[in-house]
């Protein structure tokens, strides 16, 4: 079996299941500490297809709660592992206190946008969660900077797919699930996919320390990665554990997009101090030839088999020709 998921509580379970540095990617939504009776009521109105059994952690205990689970995270990630935690604004500040007594660094701040927001008349509707995009230093972290559009992809204004798919601002809808059971707050298949793809291979271990409905094991496993999590709900872990016997390793894998168009050859690649001294002459080379910068970087990333950001990255570290690095801003 792929999977381990566990009917226990996530800081004793890390402790007895997991060994430390085995996990390569942590996704987890942790209770918000915002009482979790209320907390489906914001997008569903039909209280009974909400799983009964909601573990909320009390205000009071919220922020030790989050410094020992972050703790076993920390402990069970494999260096250049990622985490990617889902938070509301409310108690965000305590986890990213507990993120910060560790020796996770930060990677991101992604502002996940839905829809469904909490409905208010006097005041803006509030219509989005933190996700806190973290990683272990010490080992290459994973990030598939093409796995899902190719550089050369373009919309119908001429705007880089891949750019918009790596903006920090995702917009991507709640799944509308009329008459079918569900957790108070399940995570939309599209969201996790997407992290999973960027920052996991298949055969990676994938953790959910808070399994709640089950989907972030559902799409770990549906994308052919392995999955260890723990819920200690009684009734809400029995349901999504029946539900985990019905999902077939790889049965996601159809639905993904392809990327379009050729990836970067060297993607990935860190630069050798050769490589640096030849992308310095051929920069100046090809600038005199072609006299545009914008041009230059697009022939470089050919030559070079790398994406622009590479490129340009690359040549700002090599401290090129001052005048020209100031105006690169504009390509990074
Ligand atoms: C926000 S929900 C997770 C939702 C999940 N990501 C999904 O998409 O359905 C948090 C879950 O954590 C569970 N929980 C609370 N305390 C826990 C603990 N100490 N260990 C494991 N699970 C816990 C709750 O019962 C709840 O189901």
């Amino acid at each position: 079996m792929n999977y381990s998921l566990y009917n226990k509580d996530c800081i004793s379970g890390c402790k007895k299941h997991i060994e430390d540095n085995s996990v390569d990617l942590i996704i987890t939504d942790p209770p918000y500490g915002i009482n979790g009776d209320t907390l489906h009521k914001h997008y569903n109105r039909d209280e009974k297809n909400v799983l009964d059994g909601y573990v909320e952690i009390p205000l009071e205990e919220y922020e030790e709660f989050s410094k020992r689970w972050i703790k076993q995270a920390e402990r069970i990630l494999r260096p250049g592992g990622s985490i990617y935690i889902v938070s509301g604004y409310t108690n965000l500040h305590h986890i990213l206190d507990a993120l910060k007594e560790t020796s996770l660094k930060e990677v991101n701040h992604i502002i996940w946008k839905y829809n469904f927001g909490v409905h208010t008349k006097n005041k803006f509707v509030s219509s989005h969660y933190h996700i806190l995009y973290w990683v272990k230093p010490g080992g290459k972290p994973i990030f598939n900077t093409y796995v899902r559009f190719s550089p050369d992809e373009k919309d119908n204004k001429d705007g880089s797919l891949n750019y918009q798919d790596r903006e920090d601002v995702w917009v991507i809808n709640r799944e509308y699930k009329p008459g079918k059971i569900k957790n108070k707050n399940e995570l939309p298949k599209k969201l996790l996919i997407k992290m999973i793809q960027y920052s996991s291979n298949e055969s990676d271990l994938v953790c959910d320390m808070f399994l709640g409905g089950f989907s972030t094991a559902h799409v770990a496993v549906g994308l052919n990665r392995r999955c260890v999590g723990f819920e200690i709900s009684e009734s809400i872990y029995e349901h999504g554990i029946k539900q985990m016997k019905q999902v077939k390793p790889g049965e996601l894998t159809s639905t993904l997009r392809k990327p379009n168009g050729s990836i970067p050859l060297n993607q990935g690649k860190s630069w050798s101090t050769e490589e640096l001294l030849h992308l310095q002459d051929r920069y100046k080379n090809i600038y005199q030839r072609v006299g545009s910068k914008g041009e230059t970087i697009k022939i470089l990333c050919e030559e070079f088999g790398r994406g622009r950001f590479s490129i340009t990255n690359a040549l700002n570290k090599i401290n090129i020709d001052e005048t020209h690095i100031s105006n690169l801003d504009e390509y990074i």
